[in-house]
């Protein structure tokens, strides 16, 4: 069910695209049973922004079906304020998608979101906007810095908060650091610095989803004191705080690249297959008896065409496919081999050192090198051969 002409279908990761218009701020205002905030909001922040950017902002509820018919309210208001979009979500649920999704139909240079529930005080936005006037790419409005506060928050949901901020600390440091506040839920981005990122957060917390993964230079944060709800109630339950945790691993091992390590591990496997089975049938006494170097470096050239061909259809498939003309396949089997080349030197020192210093068995020592070398490979080749040319 779509309002206002606009299509809302599910979505899992979730693109930004370059605006197209002179409007400069398109505010996201997220809602799930706000009847009774959602007027007075609008009202506030239309006469705010039409003071400081008259006809260059853009208004966008994002609903999900709310019980309350906060779509319908906000529908009604639509003739009082052009500047106002709905969308109601029938498919989804969620904030911080929903939020995304705004962003998606948005059409302004600048990114924000907002709660609906005038926690998030509206006269906040001038700051913000002070901050990307003066050239930042995100301004956050926080409660950690000066000027910020909640009101009377009791020491439990004090100590949540605190928590979860301590609990992103540890297991994303440099993304939960950048700013004071990371819970925050209201601030404004340049949408430049979300294009061609693949946003796809969990829960709440859609600021750390853009921290994590948006292009993101300078930061400015304003001070802001969390408001008591007016009306109706939060709908954070466990399951924000559970989602908080999924996407905060979730995160961490995409900036890991860990899938992606793990299918190039899987990959080495085969070429370790690849490797050792030439390395007998080429050196083994019962074999060819061949020399030992001589035999490694054919086992292992082999192993590195089995793997490049691999890696290009399977780990790196998403970025290949971006570069997919046969010079460029061509560069990369280049470069692949010259990296791996490079390791193939590593390996065969190592192989010898474990085998004629630590006297260890040759298949074990063999295995001992290729690990070393594989997270070499990974990395160098992560960096080179398939340098990502998005976030
Ligand atoms: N579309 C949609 N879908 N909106 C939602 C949903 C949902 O599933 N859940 C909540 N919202 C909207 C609410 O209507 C409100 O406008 C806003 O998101 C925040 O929801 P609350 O339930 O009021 O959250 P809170 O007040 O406890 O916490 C807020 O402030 C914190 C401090 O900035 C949230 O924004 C937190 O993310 C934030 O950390
Ligand atoms: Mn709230």
């Amino acid at each position: 069910m779509t309002l206002d002409g606009l299509t809302s279908t599910p979505t899992d990761n979730l693109s930004i695209y370059p605006h197209h218009d002179s409007i400069l701020l398109s505010l996201i205002i997220p809602t799930y049973k706000e009847s009774g905030n959602i007027s007075s909001l609008l009202n506030k922040l239309t006469a705010l922004l039409d003071d400081i950017m008259p006809h260059k902002y853009e208004l966008i509820v994002v609903d999900d079906d709310s019980p309350d018919f906060t779509w319908k309210i906000a529908l009604a208001l639509t003739a009082d304020y052009p500047q106002l979009k709905v969308i109601r979500r029938t498919e989804e649920k969620g904030l911080s998608t929903a939020v995304i999704r705004g962003w998606q139909v948005a059409r302004g240079e600048i990114l924000g979101v907002i709660d609906a529930d005038l926690q998030h005080p509206p006269e906040t936005l001038i700051n913000l906007w002070a901050e990307i006037e003066k050239g930042a790419d995100l301004a956050v409005a926080s409660r950690h810095v000066e000027g910020g506060g909640v009101s009377d928050w009791s020491v439990i949901r004090r100590f949540l908060s605190r928590g979860a901020q301590t609990l992103g600390l540890i297991i994303l440091p440099n993304v939960i650091g950048k700013v004071s506040d990371p819970m925050s839920g209201y601030f404004l981005v340049r949408r430049r610095c979300l294009i061609g990122c693949t946003l796809s957060p969990l829960g709440y917390k859609i600021l750390i989803e853009v921290l994590g993964r948006g292009k993101i230079g300078w930061i400015g944060e304003v001070g802001y004191v969390f408001q008591e709800r007016q009306e109706g109630e939060s709908k954070v339950t466990k399951t924000q705080y559970i989602d908080y945790i999924r996407h905060l691993i979730r995160l961490r091992l995409s900036l890991w690249q860990f899938t992606r390590f793990i299918r190039f591990g899987i990959v080495g496997f085969s070429g370790v297959f690849v490797d050792m089975t030439v390395l007998y049938l080429l050196s083994d006494p019962s074999t060819l008896a061949l020399p030992l170097t001589r035999s490694k470096i054919i086992a292992a050239e082999l192993a590195i065409l089995n793997n490049f061909f691999w890696n290009d259809t399977w780990t790196f498939k998403d970025i290949a496919q971006k570069q997919p003309s046969k010079r460029q396949k061509l560069k990369r089997l280049i470069k692949f081999n010259i990296v791996c080349l490079g390791g193939l030197i590593i390996n065969v020192l190592l192989l010898n050192f474990f085998f004629n210093i630590f006297s260890l068995n040759r298949y074990l020592a063999n295995f001992l090198a290729i690990a070393v070398v594989t997270i070499w490979n990974f990395w160098l080749n992560l960096k080179l051969s398939w340098r990502s040319t998005d976030i």
